[in-house]
């Protein structure tokens, strides 16, 4: 990871000892490591230690006007690729998923836009209390990503789930975070969630699609050096860094929002759960249930939305776009998937089977497989969406590289 900036915050946990073995490691792999801690994180390594092994002033204080004059706070926060947070304590967990800045760690971890990782530890039950709980499933639904912890033998006497990742582990998640830019150069557009389609004012038919496949798709894109710009149904999901989202709400607005970004765009990969039909009229006013007698039906007339990706397919020479689809069946799988490749003349199908357990909508897993052209056939194992996201991706890079 040569050159790569990676800024170490550590808090007050006794697994800060380790911290100087993790810079050691960063250093190790080329990186430039600064380091910021909060006053506790003292209490268990010197900032000296720190400053001698990073090669780096460390910084303690937000107000202290020397260290600030050197580099400022948000100067800092700007300068960092990677952002480690190690040890993060059950307190910093709380403090970064309700956004509290009230000392210097906290309001670097709010002010970057780098990436976030985290490597918690804590006594076993305050890992487990659900309010520590609560604030990690908030942390990871904003895309911040965690390492550990682990079990074993805790420093308070308690055994369990609590123990900071080692740090040569801490290091090589940092890697994967800063790997090589293989996606420099590509724009990369990823269309993301559900669509809205409105009957009234207050009615919609929608669907249960989270968003979460492309996010994390979105997220990796970034990761691997490609300009993102993420077309994204209404989701409740924090936009991953380094990507540029535009916010939709219906399927015509998807299409007109993938349009606007054709042009510059190298790689299609649509996400979406488009509604395929809409109301054919949109009432001005909302429906009154007083309009129909007790048993009597409410007939809605419902039209076709255009098809997307088939526009975006129809549209690529295969030379200059890679476009990718995804296929929710629940039978047939590779069979579905193959006639949506052929109609929708994509270079790729991801295919999931959402009859599965644990694949398709709205859960943190997927299990896909992957349909090409060539009538080659990819079936993956149940893996996480960051995962799926990562096995696209280099399936993507490989395609490129057999096109060029
Ligand atoms: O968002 P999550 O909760 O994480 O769930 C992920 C997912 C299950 C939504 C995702 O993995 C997925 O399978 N997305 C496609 C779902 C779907 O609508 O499939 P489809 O078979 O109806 O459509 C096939 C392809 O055409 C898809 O790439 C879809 O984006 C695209 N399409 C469909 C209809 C339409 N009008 N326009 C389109 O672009």
């Amino acid at each position: 990871m040569p050159q790569r900036r990676v800024l170490v915050a550590v808090t007050g946990g006794i697994a800060a000892y380790k911290v100087p073995e993790l810079v050691r490691a960063l250093r190790r792999a080329g990186c430039t490591v600064r380091c910021a801690m909060t006053a506790s994180a003292g209490q268990f390594v010197a900032p000296l230690v720190l400053q001698t092994l990073s090669g780096e002033s460390v910084r303690t204080d937000l107000f202290e006007r020397e260290q600030e004059g050197q580099i400022d706070h948000i100067a800092l926060a700007d300068w960092a690729e990677l952002v480690i947070v190690a040890p993060a304590t059950a307190n910093l967990l709380a403090k970064l998923a309700s956004g509290l800045a009230d000392d210097l760690v906290s309001t670097l971890l709010l002010a970057t836009r780098a990436p976030l990782l985290v490597a918690p530890a804590m006594n076993v039950n305050m890992w487990n209390h659900p309010a520590t709980q609560a604030n990690v499933a908030t942390l990871r639904e904003r895309g911040v990503c965690f390492v550990g912890p682990e079990s074993g033998p805790l420093a308070c006497g308690w055994e369990g789930e609590g123990r900071m990742a080692e740090p040569a582990a801490i290091a090589a998640e940092a890697e994967r975070h800063l790997g090589a830019p293989t996606l420099a150069g590509e724009v990369v557009v990823v269309t993301a969630g559900g669509t809205r389609e409105p009957l009234d004012p207050v009615r919609v038919f929608a669907n249960r699609s989270s968003g979460k496949m492309g996010y994390a798709i979105a997220a990796e894109a970034a990761r691997r050096g490609a300009e993102v710009v993420l077309v994204s149904g209404p989701s409740a999901l924090a936009t991953p860094a380094g990507v540029r989202r535009v916010d939709v709400e219906t399927g015509l607005e998807m299409r007109d929002a993938v349009h606007a970004e054709l042009s510059k765009c190298t790689v299609f990969i649509a996400a979406a759960a488009v509604a395929d039909f809409r109301p054919a009229a949109r009432a001005e006013h909302k429906i009154k249930k007083e309009s129909l007698a007790d048993g009597e039906a409410l007939t809605i007339e419902l039209v076709r939305n255009p098809d997307i990706l088939a526009e975006v397919g129809a549209a690529s020479g295969r030379e200059r776009r890679l476009v990718v689809g995804f296929a929710a069946e629940s039978q047939d799988l590779v069979a579905a998937a193959r006639r949506k490749l052929e109609r929708k003349r994509c270079d790729l199908i991801v295919a999931n089977d959402i009859s599965r357990a644990g694949a398709g909508f709205d859960g943190d897993t997927n299990a896909v497989t992957f349909v090409c052209p060539e009538g080659e056939v990819e079936e993956l194992p149940l893996l996480s969406k960051r995962e799926v996201a990562e096995r696209l991706l280099e399936r993507i890079e490989t395609l490129r590289e057999k096109r060029s």
